[in-house]
């Protein structure tokens, strides 16, 4: 057994990538914004859902296949846009797109990638959605429009809890900036992970390949990534210029961020597909709420048309069926991937998409469900809300 393969579960993949990534890099995955009681949250809300199951119903097949962004999905998740790949793996975005294809699923790449989305495009032939921002400079905005279409990415996820960056304190702790550079206080951690250490200082240029044209001063200069973001993030954008988004790209869009049925509603009258509920795993505004716990009233807000993504948190296959059950199109994952991803390459993100499908499937088995669409909220109680008996 290789030692990916001995990994039962997505905890085990963290505790890999913890080993194998100096301390600086696992902290800039796996933090998040002030207390991180968000961070905490997101994960731990699962855990007061219950699963109701049907019994004596054949489950000897299940069905699982969806559409997210209007694309074919073999099973309801995605991977969510994570910037800065190439930080946590040399295969970087390629890594991760690929293991999403092999697995019938959607990958969204990130602006603030590693890999240029032409290049993205040209190696990846399954569902492919960009992470967009509205800049300052609007022009930008609208070239990735336009680089999107010519490339054949099938829908775009405008980030919209980003008009700052978060305040990640282990980031300050650790000194992290952007490209990586070494400081007194992380050289010992680099110096203790040569496996990633060399490859990463000696290997392909360190860049956000989808901007640096724009932002020279980025990859020459002392620029740090956090200068950049206040640099370039609008914080007057509202509702008009999602709605100018919408028919600029006149295709499948998703709103992430969004965390209020108020806010879901006015995303689809925007001219939105969808929304991704997020708090961008809880790496922004710290004491948000968890994203589980806001889905029932978003899909009652948007109705049955709209994609409703659960973002953030999920760390078991049985997380997207509770997900489902409240009303979930599909679930969205970004730490799993990337542990795996930091843990071994491509075949570690294979290994946390098997995994995850195997819990998801033994959970839909266990708990009677033979059709995914079958799914409601009969099938999940939140244990704080009333007493199971009450249901
Ligand atoms: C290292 C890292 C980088 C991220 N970069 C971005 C980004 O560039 N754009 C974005 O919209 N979200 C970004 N996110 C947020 C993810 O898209 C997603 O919302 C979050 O990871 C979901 O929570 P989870 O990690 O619990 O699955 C990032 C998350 C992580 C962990």
């Amino acid at each position: 057994m290789t030692p990916l393969e001995r990994a039962n579960n997505v905890s085990d993949l963290r505790l890999m990538a913890r080993r194998r990534l100096p301390r600086p890099i696992f902290d800039y995955i796996d933090g998040g914004a002030d207390d991180e009681v968000s961070l905490r949250r997101n994960v731990a809300a699962f855990a007061d859902y219950e699963l109701i199951p049907d019994v004596l119903n054949d489950v000897t097949e299940i069905r699982t296949e969806t559409s997210i962004f209007g694309q074919p999905s073999r099973w309801p998740l995605m991977l969510s846009p994570t910037g800065l790949t190439r930080m946590f793996h040399g295969q970087a975005e390629l890594a991760v797109a690929g293991a999403a294809a092999h697995h019938g699923l959607l990958y969204s790449l990130s602006t603030m990638g590693t890999t240029r989305l032409e290049d993205l495009a040209q190696a990846f032939a399954g569902p492919k959605v960009f992470q967009i921002y509205i800049f300052k400079d609007r022009g930008l905005t609208a070239e990735f429009v336009a680089r999107c279409r010519a490339a054949g990415f099938h829908g775009l996820a405008l980030t919209v809890d980003t008009p700052v960056a978060g305040n990640r304190e282990r980031d300050r702790v650790s000194g992290l900036s952007m490209p990586p550079k070494l400081t007194v206080r992380s050289l010992l951690s680099f110096l203790r992970h040569p496996g990633w250490s060399v490859p990463a200082m000696t290997g392909s240029k360190f860049d956000l390949a989808n901007v640096s044209h724009k932002v020279d001063a980025l990859a020459s200069g002392p620029m740090s990534l956090f200068d950049y973001i206040g640099g370039q993030f609008d914080r007057s954008i509202g509702w008009r210029e999602v709605e100018w988004l919408a028919r600029e790209w006149d295709g499948p869009l998703a709103i992430k961020g969004v965390m209020t049925p108020e806010d879901a509603h006015r995303s689809i009258a925007s001219g939105a597909t969808g929304v991704m509920i997020s708090n961008h795993g809880g790496r922004q505004l710290d004491g948000a709420p968890a994203p589980v716990d806001q889905i029932e009233a978003v899909r009652e807000a948007v109705g049955d048309a709209a994609d409703v993504i659960c973002d953030g948190g999920i760390r078991r296959g049985s997380d997207v069926v509770k997900a489902l059950a409240l009303g979930a199109t599909a679930c969205s994952i970004g730490r799993p991937y990337l542990y795996g991803l930091a843990a071994g390459g491509e075949p570690g993100v294979n290994r946390v998409l098997t995994i995850l499908r195997a819990e998801f499937n033994r959970t839909l088995t266990l708990a009677g469900i033979n059709d995914i669409a079958a799914l409601s909220l009969r099938h999940v109680h939140n244990r704080l809300r009333s007493p199971s008996h009450a249901h």
